[in-house]
């Protein structure tokens, strides 16, 4: 008796895209850095609770370096949108917000309240022989603690509750690093132990077609 003829398709539908840009930009870090570490504006207890409501954007003309992250930013966004199949024209809501982060600080499992979110390295401890993204680590290791690492989390919703969809990532990042991700994505930092702090400026994008006005009605609503 002859085989069945079947036909078998895979379809890995809902891929999640992160995409990493590598800067050779040591000046420009080390000019962020001096100005991280030396403004008081960064040296505030309470940094990190505070680093959200802080826009760099609003400060390019004073400090010409945030000028050059801003178009960094703005570059990597494009090569994203084109990347995901986002096309057209938009309105363009951006953030940069500053991480100033000391030895010992982490930042707890977060999404982001946008659409795009990205994160460029200023300064980091060193990792030797690491690549920059590890997806397949045995999920034991997902309990190994590692000094300043990016964790990404699997955003499918409860994938993990009945064990094989266990999948996460680590980002050993360098400095000149940036890492654009959908915003949904959790992620979280976990602690770092060097003396020099980390230093990283994280960025959000929320993008509005400019044709979507046409039969959406904005108005002013409190509550
Ligand atoms: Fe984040």
């Amino acid at each position: 008796m002859g085989l069945t003829s079947s036909k078998c398709v895979r379809h890995d539908l809902f891929p999640t895209t992160v995409m990493t840009f590598e800067h050779d930009a040591p000046t420009l870090n080390a000019s962020l850095a001096e100005h991280f570490l030396t403004h008081p504006r960064y040296a505030r207890a309470d940094q990190a609770e505070q680093s959200d409501y802080l826009n760099l954007t609003d400060l390019v003309d004073e400090t010409e370096e945030f000028a050059r992250l801003e178009s960094m930013f703005a570059r990597a966004l494009g090569e994203y949108c084109r990347a995901i199949g986002w096309r057209g024209d938009f309105d363009l809501s951006m953030q940069m917000f500053p991480n100033v982060a000391p030895a010992r600080h982490y930042v707890p499992s977060h999404n982001h309240v946008a659409h795009i979110a990205a994160v460029y390295y200023v300064q980091t401890p060193p990792f030797e022989g690491r690549p920059l993204i590890d997806a397949d680590s045995d999920m034991t290791d997902y309990w190994r603690p590692e000094e300043g690492v990016l964790i990404l989390h699997d955003p499918r919703f409860n994938a993990s509750l009945n064990g094989g969809w266990q999948h996460f990532a680590r980002v050993y990042p360098k400095p000149g690093l940036l890492v654009m991700f959908p915003a949904f994505l959790w992620h979280e930092v976990t602690p770092h132990h060097s003396n020099a702090p980390r230093l990283s400026v994280a960025a959000n994008f929320t993008l509005r077609p400019k044709s979507e006005g046409v039969y959406e009605k904005r108005i002013d609503f409190s509550a």
